[in-house]
């Protein structure tokens, strides 16, 4: 094999034991039948109301309750649409969020309502009395797109979820899993994992797998090139797995993951690009240079604020948000690409990540048995 000499490698045996306890902890982080029944319940009721409140809407779930890859408990992501073009147009996100928020707020089944009119996309949060935690968006397209690409590789294969279960659960006990204080959303985390397994020959590029004639359709949505290659059960007729990718394990690929986030990305110099298949620099897509930019949404112009809020009243007083990006840990958006989905991560929190993405490496490189509950051990 061509692989790089890496003198931390465990062996074979080691790597069975993480396997095993890595696919023990997906089983007991999947979620109940029970609690998808709940989320049913909750996405009936939230659709009755935007009916109520909008008129004609359609309301559908996205992240991780649409792509396959939630945590036993997660929360539940939803965005709502308006049929109608004419109201779609009328009512801006900020007021979408105004309107909704009041309307919950008059039903007890719905607590700790929270209205986000300054964040990048504007939500509102709430919980629900039947257990469940709820962000509701507006006319997110993209999101829904998004979540369809991340479904579309899980089903490629089965070690896409767990490696992402093990990586998800990870980042939350080691509380490197929140964009408001610097780290990353998981859906970051995702992206960097489909990085390392397109990278491992376990993944395809699936925007550039095309049927038929071989040129890369455009198909619009919100300005940007939503196509990917959706049709995973004929897969194989375009593209196959390298006996080398087939026979890796899910603790050689959790090993792969981490070493190659401690020691081989350029942090300094290169973007994580799951449509480009691999790897693009900083210079290239010109993110070489922080700045502030107006929210999209918001004409008017402000002081400088920064994305992470530093308090919820903060958060909700001040509906003309400013955006800080910042180009140390680049993820560049599937679709969106123009957008990088590290921009919360300032020098203080990529040094910390970091840190994190080497004590996981020397974890898995040392002793296979019990080293999925010391890699998940709760910080603090
Ligand atoms: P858990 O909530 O931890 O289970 O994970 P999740 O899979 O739901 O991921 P997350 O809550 O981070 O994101 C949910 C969805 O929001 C993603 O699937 C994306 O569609 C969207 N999303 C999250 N962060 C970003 C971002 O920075 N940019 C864009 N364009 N979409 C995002
Ligand atoms: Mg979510």
């Amino acid at each position: 094999s061509d692989r790089k000499y890496d003198p931390y490698r465990p062996s074979s045996h080691v790597f069975d034991l993480i396997t095993r306890d890595a696919k023990i902890l997906c089983q007991e982080l999947d979620p109940m039948p029970e609690e998808e029944t709940r989320k049913l319940a909750l996405l009936q009721r939230l659709s009755d109301i935007a009916n109520e409140v909008f008129g004609q809407a359609e309301v559908l779930p996205f992240g991780s309750s649409g792509n396959g890859l939630a945590l036993a408990n997660a929360d539940m992501d939803v965005c709502v649409f308006l049929n109608s073009q004419q109201m779609a147009e009328e009512v801006s996100p900020v007021e979408f969020v105004e309107r909704i928020g009041d309307r919950l707020e008059k039903d007890n089944e719905f607590e700790n309502i929270l209205q986000l009119k300054r964040a990048r996309v504007p939500i509102v949060k709430l919980n629900h009395i039947n257990g469940i935690a709820c962000d509701i968006g507006y006319q997110n397209d993209l999101a829904i797109w998004n979540t369809r690409l991340l479904r579309a590789y899980c089903r490629v294969d089965t070690r896409v979820r767990d490696v992402v279960v093990v990586i998800k659960k990870w980042a939350k006990c080691r509380k490197i899993n929140n964009p408001y204080t610097g780290s990353l959303s998981s859906y970051a985390y995702v992206l960097l994992v489909i990085h390392v397994l397109q990278r491992q020959g376990v993944l395809p590029n699936l925007q550039t797998i095309v049927s038929g004639n071989g040129k890369i359709p455009y198909w619009d949505c919100q300005g940007f090139n939503r196509y990917f290659f959706e049709d995973i059960p004929n897969l194989a007729r375009y593209w196959q797995q390298t006996p080398e990718a087939a026979t890796q394990t899910v603790g050689e690929l959790l090993y792969e993951f981490f070493r190659y986030f401690a020691s081989e990305f350029r942090y300094a110099s290169h973007v994580v690009s799951i449509r480009s298949g691999g790897l693009l620099t900083k210079e290239s897509k010109e993110w070489t240079k922080d700045f502030t930019q107006p929210h999209p949404q918001h004409p008017q112009p402000q002081a400088p604020a920064d994305d992470a809020p530093q308090s919820e009243e903060q958060m909700q007083a001040d509906t003309r948000p400013i955006v800080k990006n910042r180009y140390l840990f680049c993820i560049e958006d599937p679709f969106e690409l123009n957008h990088n989905i590290g921009r919360p991560v300032d020098r203080y929190s990529l040094f910390t990540i970091r840190g994190e993405f080497m004590r996981a490496a020397k974890i898995l490189s040392k002793n296979g048995d019990g080293a999925i509950t010391r890699l998940c051990y709760e910080r603090e």
